[in-house]
């Protein structure tokens, strides 16, 4: 008898349990718990890709399925962090090392994500053989513009057809802190090949896969400051419009969005401001490399949550403003964060003194903080009138 009643109350429990959840289903019309979706979901409502670099060692880890899983199911696009660079790429003259960039293009078919291609053309991250060559002058200046020109058609056909956006140029504009202040094109390019090399890389690219969408990419693009001669969103805006003129096949404009919460940082409308003069030149935008880190001061190094709950929220809020930015333009194809998680950010290893760190969408041990609260929500809300579906650029031709 006592087994019998026991599995009529559980029965009935069960039943209970199911029609409360269809009611509570039915409540938000039929839609599954919001705080469930994951973030690829959730932005293709606005035909937004959203996207993570990945780091390579991770996603190999046996030992951590849990990136490999995070990287498959909550992103819709990625960007190799370090293996389309050329020093891994060609570390010996004229031998590729594909492997890694290869196995990155197969997770993200696998997977029905696009891919970043980054970076073709940028003054760190170069094989020694290179930049010592140069140094020793064994590699004339029209000897490195002829291995750049193979550089970047070796490795846009290599890849051709399976690569969305390419970064082809990266930080070639100096920073309002560098000598002299006004923005001026910087680095090892520029140095050996002068101002004429960032065309050339465009073309060079085009040339190699005409469907792929060419990006210049950098930082502290966010928003305008004076529109003055150390304004570097205005100098880029500018190079990026005569560039345009002069028929260079740029089609977009990536905005890395590096940013720290110890600083003042930006609204939502100063970026939406900056992001919409890029694509009144009919560039699709991007934010390419997105992370807001924070001070370990010695508070938040002791677990101090009078300390650590701030900046976490200071974090959550600039993750925010680059997304909201990003919605509120439709030619904003892709918003990208620079790592997922704490663990994995190149955030630390760089910033030292004094430490820096927090500035990611998970923690560690890959909980979602509060930054991955807000673009959950900002991608949940958003919406008609002012947010409309993303307009899918083409190759300009
Ligand atoms: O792979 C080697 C390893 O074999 C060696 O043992 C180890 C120690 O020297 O170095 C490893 O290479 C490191 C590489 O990351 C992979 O972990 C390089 O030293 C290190 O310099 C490199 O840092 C990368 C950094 O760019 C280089 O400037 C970061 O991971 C990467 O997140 C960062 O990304 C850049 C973007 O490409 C451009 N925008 C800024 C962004 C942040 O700096």
């Amino acid at each position: 008898m006592r087994l019998r009643r026991l599995v009529l109350i559980s029965a009935v429990a069960v039943a209970l349990g199911a029609t409360l959840n269809a009611g509570a289903v039915a409540a938000n019309g039929g839609q599954s718990d919001p705080s469930a979706q994951s973030l690829r979901t959730l932005a293709a409502r606005h035909n937004l890709a959203i996207g993570t670099a990945v780091n390579m060692d991770a996603l190999d880890d046996a030992n951590d399925p849990k990136y490999r899983q995070l990287v498959a199911s909550q992103f819709s696009t990625v960007t190799a962090e370090n293996v389309m660079k050329w020093e891994v790429l060609e570390p010996t003259q004229g031998t590729y090392n594909w492997g890694p960039a290869d196995e990155l293009v197969a997770f993200a078919q696998k997977n029905h994500q696009k891919v970043r291609g980054h970076v073709l053309v940028w003054h760190n991250q170069l094989p020694a053989w290179l930049t010592d060559g140069v140094a020793n002058g064994t590699i004339s200046n029209t000897q490195l513009r002829d291995l750049l020109k193979k550089h970047i058609t070796d490795v846009v056909k290599h890849f051709k057809g399976k690569i969305w956006q390419w970064d082809v140029v990266n930080e070639a504009a100096s920073d309002p802190w560098d000598s002299p202040p006004a923005i001026h094109l910087k680095g090892f390019w520029a140095e050996h090949l002068g101002a004429g090399y960032i065309a050339d890389a465009f073309r060079w690219a085009r040339a190699a896969d005409p469907n792929a969408l060419l990006f210049y990419n950098d930082y502290n693009l966010e928003a305008f400051s004076d529109k003055g001669p150390s304004d570097k969103t205005f100098f880029v805006y500018n190079m990026i419009k005569q560039l345009r003129a002069q028929g260079v096949p740029v089609d977009g404009l990536g905005s890395q969005g590096h940013l720290g919460t110890q600083y003042g940082n930006y609204d939502t409308f100063q970026v939406k401001d900056a992001l919409d003069a890029f694509s009144d030149l009919k560039l699709a935008v991007a934010l390419t490399e997105v992370d807001a880190r924070s001070q370990m001061t010695a508070g938040v190094l002791a677990n101090d949550s009078n300390e650590i709950n701030p900046r976490l929220q200071a974090s959550a809020y600039n993750y925010s403003v680059l997304l909201q930015a990003c919605l509120l333009n439709p030619h904003c194809i892709s918003y990208t964060v620079w790592g997922f998680d704490d663990k994995h950010s190149w955030v630390p290893t760089w910033f030292t003194n004094p430490p820096e760190g927090l500035a990611t969408l998970y923690d560690e041990s890959y909980q979602p903080k509060k930054a991955y609260r807000m673009v959950q929500s900002d991608l949940l809300f958003a919406g008609p009138p002012f947010v409309l579906p993303r307009i899918p650029q083409t190759p300009r031709r």
